[in-house]
């Protein structure tokens, strides 16, 4: 477990910070964004200090989610850029400091080349957790984000709809290989429900996430549903919508603690002297 960390030369930006999580799919549209955005919000709603990397360079949606597509990006003593803080979120994204047609004709190796510069050069400080929003694929920028970015664990998002599952499970052999630990899998759009009704509608099948995350032994964190959301960029302004992220956000607190308790047994503890 956790052997991805032993072999990363963590960059002095993300030195002091605890936590790094990815949160991954081989798939597109199924809410990546959104669950990083609102797992972000709910672990800052329990007091923790939090950033969000959006690393998706070709449709860096958070910049839009967040109301932040008009912020100006500064340059730190010529080197770090300074992360925009919005709602007490220390984000940072390519959709900042990029116009929209630019990244469109990049090829793969300079893709990946600029999302770790996005993340290794932005002056994070201290940070609780750091969740890195993924684009879809398992291409260069996956690889380069497993490789290269002490993370901690990897999220899995899917809906329960068989093309995404099969894409998913791309993904999750992925970040096998790469021996990232998985803490666990969100099934999102899983249902719609309509307004003063409990019928779920099945849109999407039923249950392909949860089925995936049992092939895999991968906890099952959440079942989220399709919900109207009438203009809102943030599912979690729904009441049910903060009550699941509470508990997911709460899930993914324990576990990092648990496998950070793990990695401290299993990696010797040295003192260095303060340079
Ligand atoms: N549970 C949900 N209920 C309603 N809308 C959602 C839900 N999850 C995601 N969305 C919306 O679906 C769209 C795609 O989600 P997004 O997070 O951008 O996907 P991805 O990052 O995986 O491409 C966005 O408009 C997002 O706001
Ligand atoms: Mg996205």
């Amino acid at each position: 477990m956790s052997k991805n960390l032993e072999k990363i030369n963590v960059p002095d930006s993300l030195k002091k910070v605890k936590n790094i999580i990815g949160v991954f799919s081989a798939k597109g549209g199924v809410g990546k964004s959104a669950v990083s955005l609102n797992l972000a919000l709910s672990l800052q709603e329990k007091g923790l200090k939090v950033g969000l990397a959006d690393a998706d360079i070709y449709g860096p949606s958070q910049t839009i989610l967040m109301h932040a597509s008009n912020q100006q990006v500064e340059v730190k003593d010529q080197k770090f850029l300074q992360p925009v803080n919005k709602s007490g979120i220390k984000f940072m994204s390519m959709g900042l400091i990029s116009n929209d047609k630019m990244p469109v004709i990049w090829r793969g190796p300079m893709v990946s080349g600029a999302v770790l510069q996005l993340i290794s050069q932005t002056n994070w400080q201290e940070l609780d957790y750091l969740i890195v929003d993924t684009p879809p694929g398992t291409g260069d920028v996956q690889l380069t984000l497993l490789q290269k970015i002490p993370l901690k664990g990897a999220l899995i998002i899917t809906t329960p709809e068989d093309v995404s599952v099969a894409d998913t499970k791309k993904g999750i052999e992925m970040i096998l290989k790469l021996e990232v630990p998985l803490l666990g899998l969100i099934e999102n759009m899983s249902w719609f429900s309509p307004k003063e009704s409990n019928k779920k509608y099945f849109l999407f099948g039923k249950d392909g996430g949860k089925d995936l995350s049992v092939d895999y032994k991968i906890d099952l964190i959440s079942q989220l549903p399709l919900i109207e959301t009438e203009g809102l960029n943030v599912i979690y302004e729904d009441k049910d919508m903060r009550d699941e992220f509470d508990q997911i956000s709460s899930f993914v607190v324990k576990k990092i603690d648990d496998l950070t308790e793990e990695l401290s047994k299993t990696i010797p503890q040295i003192n260095l002297p303060n340079d």
